[in-house]
């Protein structure tokens, strides 16, 4: 049996002070510390989100009841107590509040020699990546797809400029009107293709005018440009953090950058604004201690931009960031390639998440310079 500190002090009642155990707290996987019942004595910061509950209530609580189908965790944290083995991963859902599908979850279940909790449980989400994992895949992405296009862009307008000159020539020399119809396409197909090039390639040109910008005044400006565009059967909610401090931004990128993502669920929206059901809330928060684009910042905007639309259509999801990707008749896929290009380079980070009747985009820009 394990030496266990913790039975005298009764259950949910670790002494903090004697074990600093904030550095768990950095972690991205949810970790519950358990007595020999199974009863939570700590949980992580990632614990708290996963579960929707604050560390007061999750301590005390009996972990198996937590999850769907608990049988086989009541049954590994015995072995765990009886030292049948060392560590064991099992497969677990957890119900989600308001019910819906049940969140797939990977447990380890970790015996812990000498510490007054006998057991750490460890969660992740199965199918779910995390926001840092997914963070970091997108600026690495971001960096590629930046030198492709930079090459791309090269290769493709030298052989372009000789093209249209050579159409040029070609139709000072047609006699027949006819055929300079010919040139003519020619012509407009060359400028078409260097004009999208340009476009690409825009958003990593543009050098950006920083200064103090009021995230509110921008939601105002881009809030009044859809309503103008397509304000019809469309209900905007402002749900705003008015205390929420200044940004040090390029106040024009900000707007064109929250303006592509609005009007994508305008866009999106179409249906149901034709049946006076169509719904965008922006909402601003302020977060604290969040690491974004691998820097910790003492203190972070998170801008949501939320619809209750058809949600992004399934074969795209995963690509939307990506440019040329479009899942909409006349859509040209580059409105949030350019927002993930003016997040990045104000050092934040973009999200999306989407189902049908919901979709979330959750721009996050640091507030204050790297601690
Ligand atoms: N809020 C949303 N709801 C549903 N689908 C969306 C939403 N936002 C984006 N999408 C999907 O993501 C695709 C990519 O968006 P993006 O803004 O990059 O390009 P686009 O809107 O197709 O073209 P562009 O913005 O260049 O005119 C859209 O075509 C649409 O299918
Ligand atoms: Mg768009």
């Amino acid at each position: 049996m394990f030496r266990s500190g913790i039975e005298d002090r009764g259950p949910g009642m670790l002494d903090a002070g004697a074990h600093d155990l904030s550095v768990l707290d950095l972690l991205v996987s949810a970790v519950l510390l358990l007595d020999e019942q199974g009863t939570i004595v700590h949980a992580n910061a990632a614990a708290e989100d996963i579960f929707g509950l604050s560390r007061r209530h999750l301590l005390g609580l009996d972990a198996c009841n937590l999850f769907e189908e608990a049988e086989d965790l009541r049954q590994s944290l015995r072995e765990a107590l009886d030292e049948a083995f060392a560590h064991k991963t099992l497969p677990l859902q957890l119900a989600r509040p308001g019910g819906g599908e049940p969140l797939d979850l990977s447990a380890a279940v970790v015996v812990q020699h000498g510490q007054p909790w006998p057991v750490l449980l460890e969660l992740r989400e199965t199918h779910y990546r995390t926001r840092i994992e997914r963070a970091e895949e997108r600026l690495e992405h971001a960096d590629a797809n930046r030198e492709l296009l930079r090459n791309l862009a090269h290769e493709v307008k030298n052989p372009l400029g000789g093209l249209r000159g050579a159409a040029q020539l070609l139709q000072a020399e047609l006699g027949d009107p006819r055929l300079t119809e010919y040139t003519q396409v020619i012509i407009a197909e060359a400028d078409r293709l260097h004009a999208l090039v340009d476009r690409l390639l825009a958003p990593h040109r543009t050098p950006r005018r920083l200064g103090p910008v009021n995230i509110h005044e921008v939601c105002e400006r881009v809030a009044a440009l859809v309503m103008a565009e397509c304000g019809a059967g469309l209900k905007l909610i402002r749900d705003y953090d008015i205390s929420a401090p200044e940004l040090t931004a390029d106040r024009e990128q900000l707007i064109q950058a929250l303006l592509n993502v609005v009007r994508n669920a305008a866009q999106a929206l179409a249906e149901r604004r034709r049946q006076g059901q169509a719904e965008i809330t922006l909402r601003t928060r302020v977060a604290r201690q969040v690491t974004l684009a691998r820097q910790r910042h003492p203190l972070i905007l998170v801008l949501q931009v939320i619809d209750n639309g058809p949600g992004i259509p399934e074969a795209i999801r995963e690509r939307v960031f990506l440019p040329l990707v479009s899942g909409r008749d006349g859509g040209t896929g580059l409105g949030l390639s350019v927002v993930q290009t003016i997040v990045q380079q104000h050092g934040g980070e973009i999200d999306v998440e989407s189902r049908p009747g919901c979709t979330e985009f959750r721009l996050m820009l640091p507030l204050t310079s790297p601690a």
